[in-house]
C-alpha cells in the first residue's frame, strides 16, 4: 500500500472512531423506532470501516429510495452510509419512471440528494440504469410497437440529459441492464427500443452514454451469470458483437443476487475469462437470501450466508479485473429481500436494528486476508 493509501485509511480510522465515540458519549442508544441502536457496531464486527479493509476494489451499496427518499432520513443509517463506503447506487432513484416520469418532465429530486450526499462525503456513484426493460414509466407504453426512427431520439436524449448532469459523481454507469434471456438470446419484452431496433440500440446506449460522459466507465449488467451458462456465454458474446461495431463497453456488472445455496465454484474463473477479453468487471447487486421460517432463519441460514457472501467477496478480491463491489443494499432495514417472499429474505449482512449478522465478520475476515 502506498503512504498515501495508509495516510488515508489511518486519517479515516480515526474519523471513524471520533465519530462512534461522539455518538456512543452522547448517549445515542435507542433508535427513533424505538429499536436498540447498534452501539457495538463499533466493537469488534466493525473493526474500522469497512472501505478500509482492502485496496483491491471500491466496497459500494445501494442506497434504498425512490419512491420514497426515507433511508437518506435515517441517522443511524446515513452514518454507516457515510463512514464505510467508497460508492453508493441509487437503488430506484435514477430509473425511469422516477427520473423522467413524463415524456417531457424529469425528476431528479432523489438522485440529486444522493449525489449531493456522495460529494458531501467524497464519494462516488454507481449510475443505475440507462436501457432496461423494467422500471418504465406509463408513458413508455406509447413507445410500444414503434419504429426504431421513431423511438431511438427518446433514449438518446434521456441518456444525454441523466449521464451529463451527473458527470463527475458517477464513475461506473450500467448502461444496459438484463438485455439477455436466459437462453443466451436478446431479451426483448418490455423493452420498447430493444424491440423497435434489435441489439444495435444498445451499441447506440453506450456510445451516448461516452459523449456525454467520457470519463465514466460503462457496463453491461445483468443476473444470474455468475455461473457458466447459455446466458453467459450469450452476454460474453453480444459483448465482443458490439465492442466489434464501436461500442465503448467498458465491463461487466454481474448482479449477484444469491440465496444460501448458490455454487459459486465457477465465477473466479469466469471474472478471469473476462478479464483476459480486456474488459472490467464489477458485482453490482450483491445479496444473498437465506431461508425463513416465520419470518427467522432456519438454523444453519445465518451460517451459510455468510459463507456466500466471503466466497463472492473472494472472487472479486482476486480477480484483476475486479473494480467494485457493491451490496445491494446493507441492512434488512432498507433491502428489497425485507418482505420475505417465498419463505426468502433478509438478504443483507445487517438486521433491521442494524446488528451485523455473522456474514459481516466474514466479510471483512475475507476483505483483509
Ligand atoms: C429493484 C429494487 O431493489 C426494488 O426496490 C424495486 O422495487 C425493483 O427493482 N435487478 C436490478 C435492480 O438491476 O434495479 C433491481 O432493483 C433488482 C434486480
Amino acid at each position: 500500500m502506498s503512504d498515501r493509501a495508509q495516510r488515508r485509511r489511518l486519517a479515516r480510522r480515526c474519523v471513524v472512531t471520533a465519530v462512534l465515540a461522539a455518538l456512543i458519549a452522547i448517549g445515542v442508544g435507542v433508535m427513533p423506532s424505538g429499536d436498540p441502536r447498534p452501539a457495538d457496531t463499533s466493537a469488534s464486527e466493525w473493526p474500522g470501516p469497512i472501505r478500509d479493509q482492502t485496496d483491491r476494489m471500491r466496497l459500494g451499496t445501494a442506497v434504498a429510495g425512490a419512491e420514497t427518499n426515507t433511508s437518506l432520513q435515517d441517522p443511524a443509517y446515513r452514518t454507516i452510509l457515510r463512514t464505510h463506503f467508497d460508492t453508493l447506487t441509487p437503488e430506484n432513484q435514477m430509473k425511469w419512471s422516477v427520473i423522467h416520469p413524463e415524456p417531457a418532465r424529469y425528476d431528479f429530486t432523489g438522485a440529486d440528494e444522493l449525489a449531493g450526499f456522495a460529494r458531501a462525503n467524497g464519494q462516488t456513484l454507481r449510475g443505475h440504469t440507462l436501457l432496461w426493460y423494467g422500471s418504465l414509466p406509463d408513458w413508455a407504453a406509447g413507445l410500444e410497437g414503434r419504429s426504431c426512427q421513431d423511438v431511438r431520439g427518446t433514449l438518446r436524449d434521456h441518456i444525454h440529459t441523466v449521464v451529463a448532469r451527473y458527470r463527475g459523481v458517477v464513475t461506473e454507469w450500467d448502461v444496459a441492464n438484463e438485455v439477455m434471456n436466459g437462453d443466451g438470446r436478446l431479451r426483448i419484452g418490455g423493452n420498447p427500443f430493444v424491440a423497435a431496433c434489435g441489439e444495435s440500440i444498445i451499441r447506440d446506449a453506450f456510445m451516448w452514454a461516452r459523449e456525454a460522459d467520457p470519463d465514466a466507465a460503462l457496463y453491461i449488467n445483468d443476473f444470474d451469470i455468475e455461473v457458466q451458462g447459455p446466458k453467459l456465454a450469450g452476454l460474453t458474446a453480444l459483448v465482443a458483437r458490439l465492442r466489434r461495431q464501436g461500442a465503448p463497453i467498458d465491463g461487466v456488472g454481474i448482479q449477484s443476487h444469491l440465496t444460501t445455496a448458490s455454487d459459486l465454484s465457477d465465477l473466479p474463473r469466469i471474472l478471469a475469462d473476462l478479464g483476459d477479453q480486456g474488459l472490467d468487471v464489477a458485482i453490482t447487486e450483491a445479496d444473498v437470501r437465506m431461508r425463513l421460517a416465520a419470518r427467522t432463519p432456519v438454523p444453519g441460514e445465518t451460517d451459510k450466508q455468510a459463507t456466500v457472501f466471503a466466497e463472492l467477496v473472494d472472487a472479486c478480491r482476486t480477480a484483476q479485473a475486479c473494480r467494485s463491489f457493491t451490496f445491494w443494499g446493507f441492512t434488512d432495514r432498507f433491502s428489497w429481500t425485507g418482505t420475505p417472499a417465498f419463505g426468502q429474505g433478509r438478504a443483507t449482512p445487517l438486521n433491521a436494528d442494524l446488528t451485523p449478522k455473522p456474514a459481516l465478520a466474514a466479510i471483512v475476515r475475507t476483505l483483509r486476508s
